[in-house]
């Protein structure tokens, strides 16, 4: 069993992500620069957004992070959203989620230009991710299919299975699992109404598991020899912490791990990629890779 280390891959990139940057601003060009809109003050947006602030400092990127009281108006986070769509000093941007109920998540996901939208959100992103056009890919798929290419895990022709279809994981992992250039492989996803869901997990190669239930992949689930990948981040109570919770994956990590060629821990696996992914898609922004104006 080889552990799939996401924390170490992760700074690896930050580090090549750095010296494309410093190349970019010694030969004139300009610093990308990446904003985040922060509403309220729910414990796990704080963390990743303060992780977000931070990776743009070890990228060597310009941010800016704008926080909003949790009584901010639909009306007012819309006229924000704008003023950075037209902030030419701004490449990329994000709306860290999730919102105040009485704000629609997809009215301001769809009020973010689709050429600064980072998060991959925008149905333009996504309808050309698609349908395998040049876009931003959403980050935690983006990380995963990085983790795959890294480990040299061979994904062509295999079957695959996608626990979950969320929108920000499930459906664009599928999506990209199945395409040729990407995952090129046989994809499933199973979700809480599929029937022999764990039939289908125990022919799979590669396990994607991002349901949101803590150890939910046991290793009667799992082939000998299979790829798992624990998307999970559930936050548990948990009394030895300081914080007074740990994360808690999707994945019944002691024992699946044994069964597994590869397996991904959490903390420490897909976590650190996503938000590296984000600073991937924001180097994209600032060199203007995708979209040209
Ligand atoms: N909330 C949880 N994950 C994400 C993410 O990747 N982007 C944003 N904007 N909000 C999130």
């Amino acid at each position: 069993m080889q552990l799939i280390d996401g924390k170490a891959t992760a700074a690896q990139i930050k580090a090549e992500i750095a010296e494309e940057v410093q190349q970019i601003v010694a030969a004139g060009g300009k610093r990308p620069h990446l904003a985040a809109i922060l509403v309220g003050h729910d414990g796990g947006s704080e963390t990743y957004v303060k992780n977000k602030v931070l990776a743009c400092e070890a990228c060597g990127f310009k941010s800016t992070l704008l926080r909003f009281e949790d009584n901010i108006s639909e009306e007012e986070l819309l006229a924000e959203v704008d003023k950075l769509n037209r902030d030419a000093d701004v490449d990329g941007f994000i709306v860290q989620l999730p919102l105040p109920k009485h704000i629609s998540e997809q009215k301001v996901i769809e009020a973010i230009d689709y050429r600064k939208d980072v998060d991959g959100f925008h149905p333009i992103n996504v309808g050309r991710m698609a349908i395998g056009l040049p876009c931003y890919i959403s980050a935690t798929p983006k990380g995963i299919l990085e983790l795959l290419k890294r480990y040299n895990i061979e994904t062509s022709g295999k079957k695959c299975v996608v626990l979950g279809r969320s929108n920000i994981v499930g459906k664009p992992m599928a999506q990209l699992m199945m395409q040729k250039q990407y995952g090129d492989a046989t994809v499933t996803v199973c979700h809480s109404h599929s029937r022999d869901l764990k039939k289908e997990c125990r022919e799979a190669d590669i396990i994607i598991a991002a349901i949101g239930q803590p150890d939910f992949v046991t290793a009667d689930m799992v082939k000998e020899g299979a790829t798992v990948i624990d998307v999970g981040t559930t936050r548990v109570p948990d009394a030895s912490r300081k914080s007074g919770f740990r994360l808690n994956g999707d994945v019944k990590f002691d024992e699946v791990a044994p069964k597994c060629a590869f397996i991904t821990p959490v903390p420490g696996g897909v976590g650190p990629m996503t938000i590296c992914m984000l600073m991937k898609n924001t180097l994209s922004a600032g060199k203007k890779e995708f979209y040209s104006e």
